[in-house]
């Protein structure tokens, strides 16, 4: 069986915004894979971040692929706005879209990864037709929306039924998990399933945070499949 390796992706939403260029240069010298960026609305989620203008701004900043994570009302109207912007990972919710295959194709014309992410609530058989249309799953292991809440527990069957369909369907694709993610369950989820981690709290909040995406990296792959 192949064996992957796990990505790590320090989630920006918890960086100081005051400091932002320092602390993606800090992450990608730890040896951070991607930079997660959480693209929230008001509306679709209850919080409000950022949009195309900072992460143009990230592209500038870093040569890191950017995982762009749309939590935002009608995504598939705005998808060019960030792969424009220099997303290169963009992933929408099931439950923010009205024509998945069709958002998920189109990203993929357009020379990104395309991804489909699945709330807590949402089964993972609503992405069991386009498994052949995403280079990856984001499973959300909190409710979307804020960084450093908990790791809802039943995260981890989904993320095993996640990884039973994508083998079953013979597909090669990621399994990125995103809430509550640190070097404590690093382990249990690369052991799981998961191959792309993203952490937000548990690095830019870490007293360490270099060492915190170290340890959640060594954990990870110790760990994983
Ligand atoms: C939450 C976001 C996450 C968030 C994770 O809606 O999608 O990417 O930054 O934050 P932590 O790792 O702090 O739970
Ligand atoms: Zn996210």
């Amino acid at each position: 069986m192949e064996r992957k390796v796990i990505k790590i992706a320090p989630s920006i939403l918890s960086a100081d915004f005051g400091r932002l260029a320092e602390e993606i240069r800090m992450v990608e010298e730890a040896g951070a894979d991607l930079i997660h960026v959480d693209v929230m609305d008001g509306h679709f989620v209850p919080n409000l971040t950022y949009g195309p203008i900072i992460i143009e701004k990230c592209r500038q900043i870093t040569s890191l692929p950017l995982d762009v994570h749309l939590m935002i009302t009608n995504a598939e109207e705005r998808l060019d706005s960030y792969l424009d912007a220099g997303a290169n990972y963009l992933s929408i919710h099931v439950e923010a879209v009205r024509h998945l295959q069709r958002a998920l194709d189109y990203i993929r014309q357009k020379g990104a990864k395309a991804g489909a992410v699945l709330n807590p609530a949402t089964p993972i058989d609503t992405i069991g037709w386009v498994v052949d249309d995403l280079d990856f799953i984001l499973l959300m292991s909190v409710n979307p929306g804020y960084g450093a809440q908990s790791f809802i527990p039943s995260s981890l069957a989904k993320i095993e039924a996640a990884a039973r369909m994508l083998r079953e369907a013979g597909s090669k694709a990621d399994i990125e998990v995103d809430g509550g993610v640190g070097p404590g369950n690093a382990g249990s989820l690369a052991a799981a399933g998961a191959t792309i981690l993203v952490a937000g709290n548990a690095i830019f909040r870490a007293k360490q945070p270099a060492l915190a995406l170290k340890d959640m990296a060594s954990a990870a792959e110790a760990a994983r499949r």
